[in-house]
């Protein structure tokens, strides 16, 4: 029997009913929701009664019964039936066959409405709650990785071209601040996610003395909801949550994308752990960063799981409408998506060994270009001069078919008389990280600052 039969005559085709409970019903995806929605009626028996229409021996029997009910859903031995449409139909309906009467008096006033729209935000805490702390598992491996290899210069690139030479912990740790960023997008997610709608009934509101404040409260939730129509067909914060997904996941597949270039034979400044990686059925030679392309791929799942939702949102009237029972798929999937994907990226990260050699043998002496333009400012040549002189020099060394700093002195007097004796000993590796110090840049002094300063933030 249906939670809502009394108004219908049950004279249907069977087949056609069949097909329509398949379709309707959401049991099978939302059950997993059990522990919030539990959760929810543990406070609002508790409102219920202090609002004087269960007596406290109700109340008791209630909270002792959903005891019982969470139980069997931890244990795995709650048995559905066909009936159970939904997790809020299924727990009420064991519930009320555990202890009777009483149970039936638990949904006065209260809406699976406003029942839904409280179960997904307590769960999204949780799932949130679980992420951050998955991504900072990453951003400590990021730190470690910059930690363990303080001196490593690696070639900067822009538009994928050899720009300016960079400090490996440099490189790890911009990848810190993005997901930084990330946390905190989920954190303000959360923050808006964390208010009560339960109080206000199917839309228009619940018309019975129960305490609102007091069932946030008891839920840890900031606040009641303002106004019932909004309260059961918002769903801003589930379209926030898979925003901040989707670009985290954006994030990790531009992490992914430079390991897998990074640990090409062609270049071989890293070597990620061998678990990460698989071989090939017919090229016995392979070692494919399969981890890390399925890291670069699974942002495209995450970013589909935003704009399905958005679609669904999209132009629905008020208030609640059925469509909303299409909400929760994408977030589960990217919540499973992400229970995976960071882990793996955490190990792919703590898995990474630089090749500082290989890194090396990739410096160009053309990349401190900018380097030598510096070193004619410093000699009070005009910025723009001093990089039209460099160029000139860059221009020279290929003509020549040498790298620039193979130049001689005589070279770049004859380019410039501004050039000095001592203009080769701008082509320094080490000297052209270490000038970049001022905060943020690439010098090891200024990357031991971040390092510290990402350190508080993760304390
Ligand atoms: N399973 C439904 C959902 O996820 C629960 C709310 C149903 N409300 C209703 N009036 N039928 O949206």
């Amino acid at each position: 029997m249906t939670l809502w039969g009394g108004r219908f005559d049950g004279q249907h085709d069977a087949d056609a009913a069949a097909l329509m409970k398949r379709f309707n019903d959401s049991f099978g995806f939302d059950r997993r929701m059990y522990a919030a929605d539990i959760a929810g009626s543990v406070a609002y028996a508790r409102a219920i009664c202090g609002a004087g229409l269960i007596t406290e021996a109700e109340r008791d029997a209630i909270l002792s019964g959903l005891a019982q009910v969470r139980a069997e859903f931890d244990s795995g031995s709650f048995v559905p039936q066909p009936s159970d449409e939904d997790i809020h139909t299924a727990v009420e309906r064991h519930l009320t066959e555990l202890i009777g009467e009483p149970g039936k008096k638990l949904h006065t006033g209260r809406s699976r409405n406003d029942q839904v729209a409280l179960d997904i935000r307590l769960w999204l805490r949780d799932a949130i709650d679980a992420i951050a702390g998955q991504v900072g598992a990453i951003q400590r491996a990021l730190i470690a990785g910059a930690e363990a290899h303080p001196g490593v210069i690696m070639p900067g690139y822009t538009h994928m071209q050899p720009a300016q030479p960079v400090l490996y912990a440099h490189w790890l740790m911009s990848y810190f601040w993005m997901l930084e960023r990330d946390k905190d997008r989920l954190r303000d997610c959360r923050r808006r996610a964390n208010v009560l709608p339960l109080g206000s009934g199917a839309l228009a509101g619940n018309p019975f003395a129960v305490d609102r404040a007091e069932i946030a409260r008891e839920l840890g939730m900031d606040a009641p909801s303002a106004n019932s129509l909004d309260a059961v067909s918002d769903r801003d914060h589930l379209a926030e949550f898979l925003f901040a997904t989707a670009l985290l996941g954006v994030h990790l597949s531009r992490l992914g994308e430079d390991i897998v270039i990074f640990s090409n034979p062609s270049f071989g400044f890293v070597r990620l752990g061998e678990v990460y990686t698989t071989g090939s059925s017919l090229m016995p030679q392979k070692r494919n960063p399969d981890s890390m392309e399925l890291a670069r791929g699974k942002a495209g799942r995450l970013i589909g799981n935003l704009t399905g939702l958005l679609t669904v949102l999209k132009g629905l009237p008020m208030t609640y409408n059925k469509d909303l029972q299409e909400d929760k798929e994408p977030v589960f999937d990217t919540a499973d998506t992400l229970a995976v994907l960071l882990p793996v990226v955490a190990g792919v990260v703590a898995s990474l060994s630089p090749v500082p050699a290989a890194m090396r043998a990739a410096l160009d002496p053309a990349m401190l270009a900018t380097d030598l333009a510096d070193y004619l400012v410093a000699r009070g040549v005009p910025f723009r001069e001093a990089h039209h002189l460099s160029g000139q020099a860059v221009r020279r060394a290929e003509e020549k078919g040498v790298p620039l700093a193979d130049l001689s002195v005589e070279d770049y007097r004859a380019i410039s008389e501004c050039f000095g004796d001592d203009v080769l000993v701008v082509f320094d590796f080490d000297a052209s990280v270490a000038r970049r110090s001022s905060p943020g840049s690439t010098a090891p002094e200024s990357v031991k600052e971040q390092i510290r300063q990402a350190r508080t933030l993760l304390d």
